[in-house]
């Protein structure tokens, strides 16, 4: 169905959108990453494309189809997504970070497979932090700033916590996954969810129930496509 927001493909707002996990490289045959499944992403890259919208998906490794009428660009490293994303960003009406970016990479790989050592029985790994994607675009100039939204994966006070990186990171909205429960978030086809976003007056919030990813990615692109309608110039 056309969208309720922008009803001329001239008009159609440019949503990027982040998915996966990202793969930090310790050496040619490791790496570090985690169990993101890129669904979520997936499914609201799907769902924006049938409100109406052109959409761009920056992935991560993850064993999905791209949802027709979506632009796949795939990276591996949380740098090569910061990199794709601060290109595609600043021409786009929305950008939704979904993707489960590692907080840490090896600050350079080795050349070479790593050997065991002999004489210990523990490694120690040094790690440095990788960029914050999410907030590097909240932060960008007026003009090129989209609008931002974020997600948070919690396992308890999910609201507070989800509010507090509302705030750190600059974001317009959050969507704030329970990842406590059996059988919901990572990996799986359901999602619960608060949907946490901000208006002059302060931060609204609303609950979902525990439901399909799909039927979450189209009440979440619904609200983010609201919200661009009340702030865009
Ligand atoms: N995110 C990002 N770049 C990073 C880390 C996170 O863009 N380097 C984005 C995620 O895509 C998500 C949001 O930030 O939209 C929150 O990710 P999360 O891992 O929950 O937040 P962190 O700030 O990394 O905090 P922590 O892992 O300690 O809870
Ligand atoms: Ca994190």
């Amino acid at each position: 169905p056309p969208s309720p927001y922008y009803n001329s493909s001239a008009s159609a707002p440019h949503v990027v959108i982040t998915a996966g996990p990202t793969r930090e490289p310790l050496d040619p045959v490791r790496y570090i990453s985690n169990h993101s499944s890129g669904k979520m992403g997936f499914a609201l890259a799907a769902a924006a494309v049938a409100q109406g919208a052109k959409v761009t998906l920056i992935s991560g490794p993850v064993n999905l189809p791209t949802p027709p009428g979506a632009t796949r660009i795939d990276v591996e490293s949380a740098e090569q997504m910061h990199r794709e994303a601060q290109r595609l960003a600043p021409q786009a009406a929305l950008f939704i970070g979904c993707a489960a970016v590692a907080d840490y990479r090896a600050p350079a790989p080795a050349e070479h497979k790593l050997k065991k050592q002999d004489d210990s029985d523990t490694l120690t790994l040094t790690l440095v932090k990788n960029p914050d994607i999410i907030a590097s675009i909240a932060a960008l100039p007026a003009g090129q700033r989209p609008l931002v939204v974020g997600f948070a994966a919690e396992t308890q006070e999910i609201e507070r916590y989800a509010q507090d990186k509302l705030q750190r990171k600059g974001l317009d909205m959050i969507v704030a996954n329970d990842v406590s429960q059996a059988g919901l978030g990572f990996g799986s086809d359901q999602n619960a969810a608060w949907l946490l976003w901000r208006t002059a007056e302060g931060v609204e919030s609303r609950a979902e129930a525990p439901q399909p990813k799909t039927q979450l990615a189209a009440t979440i692109i619904h609200q983010a496509l609201a919200l661009l309608s009340t702030t865009a110039p």
